[in-house]
């Protein structure tokens, strides 16, 4: 702590904390699209924030991303043997599977020698897959516990790289461009007023769902996800925690 007076970055926690009107910011020096070992850093302290806020036997759902990966590589020792159950908040992201919120869940659940369920619903669905997906009675358990988690950690992209990752079709990246969508977080897209532009028809985590999960742990940075960052905190619950790195809480503050 002395270190963070030292560098003036607990100071800057205080002004993004106020400028976003959420619950708190963490901020980690550097900048996570230039170096490697600041998405570790915001990994290590998104990790922190769980180990202080969780308890026994409760239940998290995290979504996937390369952040959120760092987030499970740095689960510290004294989690272990909470029995805490990890759920994926929102069905998989095709072919990245490394990344996935089910691979993520089953890491973190090891790290912490607890528990993990699993959701094996592609991110997009038709309509019709997926009023057949919610109705199956293993999914419905599982859809049961995600709505309940006591904490919710994840990860803020921006709006095109993140469609263009999941192989978008042509149709909705064209309303994405035309509705000039910056951000994405739970498989929603967003403007840069926060509004809704668009939405991946997946399972799982809904928005509003969010409003009933008492910790929720946003961990996201670098300067490419700085617009992002800011416009989803426009809409984010005021009860989010916000661990970023020093060049987007920079960006954001200046705008
Ligand atoms: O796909 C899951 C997800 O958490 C998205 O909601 C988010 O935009 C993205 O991953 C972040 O990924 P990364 O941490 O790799 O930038």
């Amino acid at each position: 702590h002395i270190m963070k007076e030292f560098s003036g970055i607990s100071s800057l926690e205080m002004e993004l904390t106020n400028k976003l009107g959420i619950k708190g910011c963490i901020i980690v020096p550097g900048n996570a699209d230039e170096s490697e070992w600041v998405k570790s850093e915001l990994g290590k302290m998104g990790a922190e924030q769980l180990s202080k806020i969780v308890q026994p036997k409760q239940t998290i759902s995290v979504t996937g991303g390369t952040t959120i990966a760092s987030v499970a590589e740095a689960l510290p020792e004294n989690l272990k043997n909470k029995e805490l159950l990890f759920v994926p908040a929102r069905g998989g992201i095709g072919a990245d599977l490394q990344y996935q919120a089910n691979s993520l869940c089953q890491i973190m659940a090891k790290k912490t020698a607890g528990d993990y369920m699993v959701l094996y619903v592609p991110d997009q669905v038709t309509k019709e897959l997926y009023h057949s997906f919610i109705n199956d009675s293993s999914i419905r358990e599982v859809l049961l516990k995600i709505k309940s988690s006591d904490v919710v950690i994840h990860g803020i992209g921006d709006a095109i790289t993140m469609a263009k990752r999941r192989n978008t079709s042509q149709f909705e990246m064209d309303i994405l461009l035309e509705q000039q969508a910056v951000a994405e977080a739970f498989g929603y897209y967003f403007d840069e007023n926060g509004k809704e532009v668009n939405k991946v028809n997946t399972i799982g985590l809904q928005l509003e769902d969010l409003q009933h999960i008492p910790h929720i742990i946003a961990i996201a940075g670098g300067v490419s996800k700085a617009k992002a960052i800011k416009a989803y905190m426009k809409i984010a619950p005021k009860n989010t925690i916000l661990v970023t790195d020093e060049s987007a809480a920079k960006l954001i503050l200046k705008g």
